[in-house]
C-alpha cells in the first residue's frame, strides 16, 4: 500500500510544486478588487443592484440559456427549482445517490422523498439504461401521471448531476424522461464551462442549476444559478428568490410566501470579475488535466477521470480511479497523502447511507458503491497553472 502511494503523492508533489494543495482554492486577480471597490463605492452591496443583473446576463451567454436567475447558492437554486417544477408533499424525486446531498435536502425542504437511482462507471452519472429498465419494472401509470407500485407515491421529478464537471449520458436521460413526462432539474453546480455535443450542461434539462460556491470553478463567495428557458419557471423563480415581493417603488405587498433568496450585488461583483477570467481558468485546468494524465498513465493500477466523448469538460476535480474496488488502499492513500500536506478526498458516502435518508426507496446501487470506493479527488486548483505562469 506504502508504495502505491508513495507513487501518488510522488506524482501529486511534482504537479503541484509551489501551487496550492487544498483541493480547489479560488484563483483572484487585481479585477476581483477593482470590481469589489466599484461596487462598494456605489453603496450598493446587498439585494438590489446592477451588477447582479449583469451577471445574469453574463452567465446566460456563457450557457445560452434564455433566462437565468441568481440566488445565493446552489442549495437554493435547487430548492426553487423544486418548488418551480411544483413538487408536492410526499412525492418521490428520482436522484443519484453518488451525489452531493444538496439534492436530497431540497427536496426534504418541500416534504418530498428522494428515490436514489444508480450511475454509471464512465461518467459517474446516472444510467441511462438501467433506470429505464428499473422504472419499467416499479413504476405505474394512471392517467399520464406515474407512481412508485410500491409505495403508491407519484413520481414526475428526475434531478441529474454532472459530476466533477463531467457530463452525464445527458441525451439518453432526456429522452428516457421524455417516454414517463419527468420534469428534469439538471444540476450543473460543478460544470461551469462543461458542454456537451457543444451545448451548455445544466441547458438540456427544464430547469439547471450551478453553484459559484467558493471551492467551484468560478466562485461568488457563496451563489448560484437556476437556467431556464421556459419563461413560465422564470417568472415564478424569480419572484420566490425576492420574496414574492410586488413590484413598486416604495409599497410592500407579497403575492405569495417568496424565499429572501437573491444573490447580494457585492457578491455578484466579485462574481462578474470572476468571469472575466473564465476562459484562463479553463485552459489552466485542462492543461493541469495533461500534466497529471502525463504521469498516471504510467501507473497499471490507476487512471484519470477523463472527458467523455464529444464532450468538453471543465475538469473541476481531478478524479483519480483504482482499477480494482479497494476501500482499504483507498483509505490508505487518502490518509497517506494528507498526512504529507497534500489534500486529497474520497467521493461523498451515498447519500442513502446519511441518517435523514436511510429509509427512503432505492434501486440497487452496484455502480455507486463501486466506484465510491474506487475514486478519490486530488489537487485541482487552476492556480497550480497560473501561479506558475506568473512566476515565469
Ligand atoms: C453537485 C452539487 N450540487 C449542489 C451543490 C450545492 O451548492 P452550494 O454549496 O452552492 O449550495 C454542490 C456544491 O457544493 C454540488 O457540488
Amino acid at each position: 500500500m506504502k508504495k502505491y502511494s508513495t507513487e501518488i503523492y510522488n506524482t501529486i508533489k511534482s504537479i503541484t510544486n509551489k501551487g496550492p494543495k487544498e483541493l480547489h482554492a479560488p484563483f483572484f486577480t487585481e479585477h476581483e478588487k477593482y470590481f469589489l471597490n466599484k461596487c462598494i463605492n456605489t453603496g450598493v452591496v446587498s439585494t438590489i443592484g446592477n451588477f447582479v443583473n449583469i451577471f445574469e446576463k453574463k452567465i446566460s451567454k456563457v450557457t445560452r440559456s434564455k433566462f437565468t436567475v441568481a440566488v445565493n447558492s446552489g442549495t437554493s437554486a435547487l430548492h426553487l427549482s423544486l418548488i418551480a417544477a411544483n413538487l408536492k408533499k410526499n412525492e418521490e424525486v428520482l436522484m443519484p445517490a453518488f451525489n452531493f446531498i444538496a439534492n436530497a435536502n431540497a427536496v426534504s425542504y418541500l416534504g418530498g422523498i428522494p428515490h436514489f437511482v444508480d450511475i454509471e462507471k464512465e461518467s459517474l452519472g446516472v444510467d441511462p439504461i438501467k433506470l429505464e429498465h428499473y422504472l419499467q419494472r416499479v413504476l405505474k401509470k394512471k392517467g399520464e401521471e406515474y407512481f412508485n407500485k410500491n409505495s403508491g407515491r407519484k413520481i414526475k421529478i428526475l434531478m441529474v448531476t454532472h459530476i466533477f464537471g463531467h457530463s452525464a449520458k445527458i441525451k439518453e436521460i432526456i429522452k428516457l424522461a421524455k417516454k414517463f413526462n419527468f420534469i428534469v432539474i439538471e444540476d450543473a453546480s460543478e460544470a461551469l464551462g462543461s458542454f456537451n455535443d457543444k451545448k451548455h450542461l445544466g441547458t438540456f434539462g427544464d430547469i439547471g442549476v450551478l453553484s459559484f460556491n467558493g471551492n467551484k470553478i468560478i466562485t461568488t463567495g457563496g451563489g448560484g444559478a437556476i437556467l431556464t428557458n421556459n419563461k413560465k419557471y422564470f417568472k415564478k423563480i424569480k419572484s420566490l428568490s425576492t420574496v414574492c415581493k410586488i413590484q413598486h417603488q416604495w409599497n410592500y405587498n407579497y403575492h405569495d410566501v417568496g424565499y429572501n433568496y437573491r444573490m447580494p450585488n457585492i457578491n455578484a461583483a466579485l462574481g462578474l470579475a470572476q468571469l472575466k477570467n473564465l476562459k484562463n481558468l479553463l485552459s489552466s485546468k485542462r492543461k493541469l488535466f495533461k500534466l497529471y494524465n502525463k504521469k498516471i498513465k504510467n501507473l497499471s493500477w490507476v487512471s484519470l477521470l477523463n472527458e467523455p466523448k464529444k464532450c468538453k469538460s471543465n475538469f473541476w476535480l481531478q478524479t483519480l480511479i483504482i482499477s480494482k474496488k479497494n476501500k482499504s488502499l483507498l483509505e490508505f492513500i487518502i490518509s497517506y497523502v494528507n498526512k504529507k500536506g497534500i489534500q486529497a478526498r474520497p467521493v461523498w458516502n451515498l447519500i442513502n447511507l446519511n441518517k435523514p435518508y436511510k429509509y427512503c426507496p432505492s434501486m440497487n446501487l452496484k455502480n455507486s458503491i463501486e466506484m465510491k470506493e474506487r475514486t478519490f479527488n486530488i489537487p485541482s486548483s487552476a492556480g497550480i497553472i497560473l501561479i506558475k505562469n506568473e512566476r515565469k
